[in-house]
């Protein structure tokens, strides 16, 4: 699973880096969160495109997938595009989906925290009902938890614990180092980190992050450009039992 995009830097990182990656580790199956791909504010239906012919079996997103409106066909059209769960009856697009690659069957699930971020339906029920559901269809069950909170986050890894096969919070664009195998056997990390520049600010140009801050005047933040990074997480599945043998950070 590899974190979130952050404009054309993290775009050129995943073009460079995701095919090696791949190969180098043997990896079968890859989830990328795109959300911030299109310059840094949402995803363009070209921007998905390239994510995908990249090396991505399934794209995820969160709150920042309304941005480009463009993309809101493909949400509604595109099985492997998904937008958080939780949100009301009526929104575009789907948050579940499904896949078999190689004869093996994977589930993914996109979900939303609520807590600093546009209220959303409950993620907990949501996630639940749904990785139950896939678990006992067979399917390998993996959860992008776009969220804020760690609190919500560790807490949602803990309710999945042997129900999902890995549950990988995005959303912060800041890597964390608690990787881990849950009691159950689910593989866990809080957040997956950024996919984009090393000197940023979730992302932006430090200069303007630091003038908003300076200020407290909510000037325009600017993606940040230079040399990108590819962060996310490694885990190895047992295909049978769904439960994660090993999990590491890139
Ligand atoms: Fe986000």
């Amino acid at each position: 699973m590899v974190g979130d995009i952050s404009g054309e830097a993290g775009m050129g990182a995943l073009f460079l880096s995701l095919s090696s990656l791949v190969k180098k580790t043997g990896a079968d199956f890859v989830v990328v969160n795109g959300e911030n791909a299109s310059g840094g504010f949402g995803l363009t239906v070209d921007d998905y495109m390239k994510i995908r012919s990249y090396g991505a079996d399934v794209v995820t997103s969160g709150n920042h997938i309304w941005q480009k409106s463009e993309i809101l066909p493909q949400l509604e059209g595109d099985s492997v595009l998904l937008r958080p769960l939780n949100y009301p009856r009526g929104v575009p697009g789907h948050g579940v989906c499904t896949v078999t690659k190689n004869g093996v069957r994977y589930a993914v699930i996109n979900a939303q925290g609520r807590t600093d971020l546009v209220i959303a339906d409950d993620p907990f029920t949501a996630c639940r009902g749904e990785a139950e559901k896939l678990r006992k269809q067979g399917y390998i069950v993996l959860v992008d938890f776009h969220a804020e909170n760690a609190q919500e986050k560790e807490a949602l890894g803990f309710y999945l614990d042997g129900i999902a096969s890995l549950v990988a919070g995005t959303h912060t664009h800041v890597q964390t180092m608690d990787e881990k195998i849950l009691p159950g056997g689910t593989g866990y990390i809080t957040d997956l980190g950024m996919t984009g520049v090393q000197h940023q600010v979730i992302g932006s140009r430090s200069d303007v992050a630091i003038r908003r801050q300076l200020t407290q005047v909510p000037y325009k933040s600017e993606v940040a450009e230079g040399r990108g990074e590819i962060r996310g997480v490694l885990a190895s599945i047992d295909a049978a039992s769904g439960k994660t043998l090993s999990i590491s950070r890139i």
